[in-house]
């Protein structure tokens, strides 16, 4: 049992993953051939490549870990993936088995990895992590502990506005259902439908980073999604005018602030 569930529903969350990460066994040819030529995001490749020369680099929440293939080519030493999933785990290993790279991943119940300290130099993730995670404060303070010092703290991940924006192909509106100020909701779309996401504004996670010790860096909005569901018609929320993803760089300072 996790020790953040207040709400009860962690182990409902936890298998609602191994499930959809059942599409990383079923798509694993697919992931293969993508490993060989997929690419960071043009921001991430910007603000990451004079960073991971060299870097041992620590992916938490690494899912189907296809991102750790192109931080290998951008010069990391080696990346480690950590996911709760033994089905994204063990589809994500075979695959750097196969093709001969630095990667390796391992079962692990976040926020608390029982990784000795300072053990990276670059912790990547985002892109369906933070909403996953009740205890942020906790999170932000492991990333602090499991970084060397100057280490780098990297999240591309959705924007804290994203529940709120319908998906009509039309027009966009404001869900009814949804606050930007609320706790949590339930996650209605693949491929954790029924898991229920922990919410917090963008004010909330900058502050819970600085509080965990870190300094702010890079803090970027982006109009486009990190994803779009396969079978959905492009929503007219995608259109440019609506903040959709962040980027986030932060470096470690010293010590945690008090
Ligand atoms: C959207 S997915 C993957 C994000 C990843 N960056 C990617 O691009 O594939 C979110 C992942 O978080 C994992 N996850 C959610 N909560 C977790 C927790 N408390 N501890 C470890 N992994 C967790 C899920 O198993 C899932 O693989």
């Amino acid at each position: 049992m996790s020790t953040f569930d207040t709400d009860g529903t962690y182990e409902e969350t936890r298998r609602a993953w191994d499930d959809a990460s059942h599409k990383h066994v079923r798509e694993y040819g697919d992931h293969l051939a993508q490993a060989r030529t997929v690419r960071l995001l043009p921001i991430e490749e910007e603000l990451l490549r004079p960073l991971l020369e060299g870097a041992e680099v620590l992916h938490p929440q690494s899912g189907h870990g296809l991102d750790d293939h192109a931080l290998i080519r951008l010069g990391a030493r080696s990346v480690l993936g950590l996911d709760y999933s033994p089905t994204a785990v063990s589809a994500a290993q075979r695959r750097a088995d196969d093709l001969g790279v630095p990667c390796s991943y391992q079962v692990t119940e976040l926020p608390h990895t029982g990784l000795d300290p300072s053990v990276a130099d670059v912790v990547y993730t985002g892109k369906g992590a933070l909403t996953w995670m009740e205890g942020l404060d906790a999170w932000a303070a492991e990333m602090h502990r499991l970084l060397r010092p100057g280490g780098h703290l990297f999240v591309y991940e959705a924007h804290p506005l994203v529940p709120l924006w319908s998906w009509d192909a039309e027009e966009t509106w404001v869900r009814s259902d949804r606050s930007y100020f609320a706790a949590s909701h339930v996650n209605d779309t693949f491929p954790a439908r029924g898991a229920t996401e922990h919410q917090r504004t963008l004010a909330q996670v900058v502050m819970t980073v600085l509080g965990a010790g870190f300094e702010l860096l890079h803090l970027a909005e982006h109009p486009d999604p990190f994803w779009k569901p396969e079978d959905q018609v492009p929503a007219a929320a995608w259109d440019g005018r609506l903040p959709n993803a962040i980027s986030l760089l932060a470096r470690r300072a010293d010590a945690p602030r008090t």
